[in-house]
């Protein structure tokens, strides 16, 4: 079991400012944040198009952030979504491919929650390492 730490919670809490710009028409908001290789974080969130594949991902829209700012390697990744929305927040699998062509290695955390009015419901935060929900990303 991986600690929740205070860092887990900065990302977090970032990630839930990030929620609040999700542009959503069809889908449901959520926020993401990733740690740049400066030790800083980056904020995205979803946004939606009526043609759904034109759209992106909270947190391939928060890796775009962070390359943005010169960081091209990330070493954590928090997702928060909204709590009534999902039973189980976690990338989806192109974010997952995305998400390992920019971590520094495999062994980076993955943190999930859930959020009702605002807040971050800690009880629901779960950590785990990007190789544990990717075990075989693409790689030529
Ligand atoms: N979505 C994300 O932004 N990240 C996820 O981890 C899951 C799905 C978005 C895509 C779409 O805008 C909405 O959530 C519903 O699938």
């Amino acid at each position: 079991m991986v600690e929740v730490g205070e860092g887990e919670k900065r990302l977090l809490e970032a990630a839930m400012k990030a929620m609040k710009h999700a542009y959503v028409l069809w889908g449901f908001r959520v926020g993401a944040a990733v740690l740049g290789n400066d030790g800083k974080a980056y904020e995205g969130c979803n946004v939606e198009s009526w043609v759904s594949g034109l759209g992106t991902c909270a947190e391939r829209c928060a890796i775009n952030h962070a390359l943005l700012h010169g960081n091209r390697r990330i070493k954590e990744v928090a997702i928060v979504v909204d709590a009534e929305k999902l039973h189980e927040p976690r990338p989806c699998g192109a974010c997952l491919q995305y998400i390992h062509d920019f971590a520094v290695d495999s062994k980076i955390m993955i943190v999930t929650a859930k959020a009702e009015r605002g807040r971050v419901l800690l009880e629901t935060v779960r950590v785990r390492t990007l190789r544990e929900l990717f075990p075989y990303p693409y790689r030529k």
